[in-house]
């Protein structure tokens, strides 16, 4: 017999892409094929406690409401009624807290959806019955949330979007293989602004729709990935290097030139990237920088050069952030349940 009530939860973390998702269509579905490493310390803990009812939700962030995530999540919620009719039927608590600040300018989009549909697949199996694939349906419900999201439910490397990778998709995304050497990978967050973003990522995937350099972007993407898998396997850092920059910039670039254009990147985001690329240049340690819809650098390196990376971000880095504040993260093994 089903239970009328039970409780599951699960902790998610966030992902870095190196080739990015920038415009989408249809239903949450990419223009382009992206990339990513999955994180370590920055993650999102949920928890769905059910009970027979009548499909009321109530929601707790962080120990308190929160009026702007309730809506997301009961907007999200109203379109997954086709794919979990059963929700209706049971009043849902979720309670939810990031391993972050929450204003600490990380983007949370990713650990939070993806812990959600990791617990309301959790819930399905327990209502309805054990699904086919687990991670797999978790992961085209957490981009039905959120694109990106649906990047975070393996460790290592995960690719999403229709590409040269086989059993790849648009629907959901796919574990990739890589060379150990990028899993022993760091990913050091300088927080330049921890401020709201004047533009959304909704805004800002919605420019791309008519914008005169969108088709050039989505080759260059394909193209990237390409050249992104094969460093990735051949365990070539440089070329990894190579295409995490461009990808960045091309990022930026294509907010620039949108109509209207705008600006994430501030001041201090640009000292910060003079700064690596001078520092990789004059000690050849292996140091590259990437960006993702915010002012905020993500600096990626090797585990051997950890020590000597730490220093630099003390002594030459930690002035152009906002309070000194750098966030330290790794390639992570991917979500874990917790009930
Ligand atoms: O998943 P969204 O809608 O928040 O879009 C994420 C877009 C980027 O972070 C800029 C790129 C990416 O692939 O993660």
């Amino acid at each position: 017999m089903v239970s009328e009530s039970g409780i599951s939860s699960w902790k998610s973390p966030s992902n870095i892409a190196i080739v990015k998702y920038w415009g989408k269509h249809g239903i949450q579905l990419p223009k382009n094929p992206s990339i990513s490493f999955t994180l370590n310390e920055c993650t999102t803990s949920t928890q769905i406690s059910w009970v027979k009812g009548s499909g009321k939700l109530e929601f707790v962030f962080e120990g308190k409401s929160n009026s702007t995530f309730y809506g997301k999540i009961e907007k999200y919620l109203s379109l997954l009624q086709d794919e979990m009719p059963f929700l209706v039927k049971y009043d849902l608590t979720i309670e939810s807290s990031n391993s972050f600040p929450h204003s600490a300018g990380i983007a949370s989009s990713a650990s939070s959806m993806s812990a959600l549909a990791l617990c309301l697949v959790s819930m399905e199996e327990k209502i309805v019955g054990k699904c086919k694939d687990f991670f797999r349906r978790s992961n085209f419900l957490a981009r039905l949330g959120s694109g990106s999201a649906c990047r975070s439910l393996y460790g290592g490397a995960t690719s999403w979007g229709i590409s040269d990778l086989s059993g790849s998709s648009d629907e959901y995304a796919i574990p990739v293989d890589i060379h150990p050497i990028f899993e022993t990978f760091h990913d050091a967050v300088v927080i330049v602004d921890a401020g709201e973003k004047s533009v959304s990522s909704r805004a800002g995937h919605n420019l791309m729709n008519g914008h005169l350099f969108a088709s050039v972007r989505y080759d260059q993407a394909h193209a990237n990935l390409k050249r992104t898998h094969k460093a990735l396997v051949d365990g070539d850092i440089e070329q990894f290097g190579n295409v995490l920059e461009e990808e960045a910039l091309t990022l930026h670039a294509m907010m620039m030139t949108s109509n209207p254009s705008y600006l994430l990147m501030r001041p201090n985001t640009i000292s910060v990237i003079e700064k690596i690329r001078s520092f990789r240049n004059k000690t050849g340690t292996p140091i590259f920088f990437t960006l993702d819809a915010g002012p905020n650098i993500h600096i990626l390196y090797p585990d051997s050069v950890k020590d000597t990376v730490k220093t630099f971000i003390e002594n030459d880095l930690c002035a152009f952030a906002a309070e000194g504040r750098v966030i330290y993260d790794r390639i992570g093994k991917g979500p874990q349940k917790i009930r």
